[in-house]
């Protein structure tokens, strides 16, 4: 270890240092005399995600005390996934600016950040980055494999497998409740590669976790080793005065990047990454992800582009196995928290079970697994999971039926009357950052009842919300701009010709421009239901998919401060 901050550097010596009436007040209600550590923990009862951060917080602390700091777990807004309405997206920035106000107000040298469940990853780690205090990210962990009539269940993913195939009428009532009882069997994140298992890989890849951490199921008794491992290398990432910025430089994002593609990861973590990039004064632009997709081979076998769960990967040698097949691709000088380099960390690293990881030379597919597309119906960008889309649609025009928002299509979708064959292009409108708001997961659209029923299981869908990391389909997301603000999506209607083209990355709407410009004098803005609190901020200052949905006054320009201390 680097000792680079002496004690009277500490930042909490401006709070328990000087002799000072401040100073005594302070002294006079805890002594520290170390460095302080935060334990940002998102924890709560109604995060089922997390319901081991309790107790994993108290082996963090026995790892702060080991090492000579204080450590104090702090409560952050515990996004939770399954139960947060409309939208646990809308929600990300708000826990990014209590992470960071938490931190920036109160006497902190260092943070130990503790989430996984979607939202939570990047919404701890853009506000950490913003007040770039020495901080290290400490993975939830996926839980462990579902299970139902002795096959393997993934979060999600097998959601959307059965509750299909109840639509169509092969699952009965009983086997739909033993399906319940046996998907979530642990604490812990979604299983399968989805945003969280997404997120917290990227997040080990761009150096912010101690290595292998990203992968350890939550319940394995490695994840509390890990804890303790992370409580006490913070302190000395105090001394060492290690800060999230210097780690998170350009090429750590290209490997989140190159990792990304790798792990078949969530479409979602295209809009955290450009998000977390642009905390750290980085532009990543869409067109990157494009670059440098075709580079990368998919290699984890895992759902829903694959097989397996993420117990089984870690099994199989975990992110480290990963990235070290693929360390050609990578920029392997970068730092991390540890204080070594990438190249150092997979040092060792291998593949233990090829068909859960594969090799390069039998890869699940060639290149990765996400496109990004432009043209007239989308100027500023919409995203593909290609590794999720049946390949008879990667080149197909076909007749819009239009649906203006999500009660539209609940009410509509299943309609005898809905003029849909398996030719036609879905579309939702008012589904993005604004229109949401929040960008639900909307944008894996049912299949109509009566295609179902002739056994259609992908069609094309196009809309500006998201999709969730477990589920899969010919779905086009994150039009940019969105139809709430009169983005070309908010034109279309139906029986309009729509053409996706992957191959040549184009997604067109083929109506005349005289006849768009007809319709763009018509359009309305339309009048939003809310209009207090947090959701006035959001609605007036979130930015457009292609830009992150951060905040724009959270930007890395604002100027970020120090507290008076009086
Ligand atoms: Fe928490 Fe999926 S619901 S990660």
């Amino acid at each position: 270890m680097t000792t680079k901050t002496k004690p009277e550097d500490l930042r909490s010596f401006r709070w328990f240092g000087p002799d000072t009436m401040r100073g005594f007040s302070h002294r006079s209600r805890m002594l520290p005399g170390k460095p302080v550590i935060a334990i940002i923990n998102t924890w709560s009862e109604i995060n089922p995600c997390h319901a081991h951060l309790r107790e994993r917080a108290e082996a963090v602390k026995r790892g702060v005390w080991q090492a000579g700091g204080f450590p104090v777990e702090i409560p952050a807004f515990s996004i939770t996934e399954t139960y947060m309405k409309p939208s646990p997206m809308l929600y990300r920035n708000l826990l990014a600016m209590d992470t960071e106000e938490s931190l920036r107000s109160l006497p902190i040298d260092g943070a130990v950040l503790m989430g996984g469940c979607d939202k939570t990853t990047p919404g701890l780690l853009m506000g950490a980055i913003s007040m770039n205090l020495p901080a290290i990210f400490l993975p939830a962990g996926p839980m462990l494999r579902g299970n139902w009539n002795g096959q393997p269940l993934g979060s999600g993913t097998d959601l959307w497998k059965y509750w299909t195939e109840r639509c169509a009428g092969t699952v009965s009532d009983e086997d739909w409740n033993a399906i319940e009882g046996g998907i979530a069997r642990s604490p812990g994140f979604c299983m399968t590669m989805g945003t969280a298992a997404t997120m917290t890989a990227l997040t080990e890849a761009m150096g912010m976790t101690l290595p292998g951490a990203s992968s350890i199921p939550a319940t394995d008794s490695n994840h509390v080793r890990l804890a303790m491992d992370s409580g006490r290398r913070i302190v000395e990432m105090v001394w060492e005065d290690s800060r999230p910025q210097e780690i998170l430089t350009l090429p750590a994002f290209r490997n989140a990047i190159t990792v990304d593609m790798a792990i078949g990861g969530s479409t979602n973590a295209i809009i955290h990454l450009v998000a977390l990039a642009r905390r750290c004064g980085l532009d990543l632009p869409l067109r990157l992800f494009d670059e440098i997709a075709p580079r990368v081979p998919v290699l984890a076998n895992i759902r829903p582009n694959g097989e397996y769960l993420m117990e089984d990967f870690y099994y199989a040698g975990g992110l480290r196995a990963l990235m070290a097949e693929i360390r050609d691709l990578l920029h392997l000088d970068c730092r991390t928290v540890n204080g070594k380099t990438m190249a150092e960390n997979l040092e060792g690293a291998r593949i233990v079970n090829p068909d859960v990881i594969r090799h390069r030379e039998a890869p699940l597919s060639e290149t990765g697994g996400t496109a990004i597309l432009y043209g007239s119906l989308a100027p500023d960008g919409a995203v593909i999971k290609t590794a999720a889309a049946d390949r008879r649609f990667w080149r197909h025009t076909g007749p819009a039926v239009v649906f203006h928002d999500y009660p539209d299509l609940e009410a509509r979708i299943n309609g005898e009357d809905l003029q849909v064959d398996e030719n036609s292009i879905l579309v939702l409108q008012h589904a993005g950052p604004l229109g949401g708001p929040g960008m639900p997961e909307w944008g894996m659209l049912p299949i109509p009842k009566k295609l179902l029923q002739r056994g259609v299981r992908d069609m094309v869908r196009i809309s500006d919300a998201r999709m969730s990391g477990t589920a899969y389909g010919t779905c086009v997301l994150h039009v940019s701009p969105e139809s709430y603000v009169g983005g070309p999506l908010a034109l279309v209607r139906d029986g309009d010709a729509i053409t996706l083209d992957i191959a040549d990355r184009r997604l067109d709407l083929l109506v005349p421009e005289e006849e768009l410009t007809g319709r763009r004098a018509q359009w309305k803005r339309p009048i939003p239901k809310e209009e207090r609190g947090y959701l006035a901020l959001y609605r007036e200052r979130v930015t457009q998919a292609h830009l992150g949905c951060d905040f724009d006054f959270l930007s890395h320009d604002t100027p970020l401060g120090e507290p008076e201390i009086f």
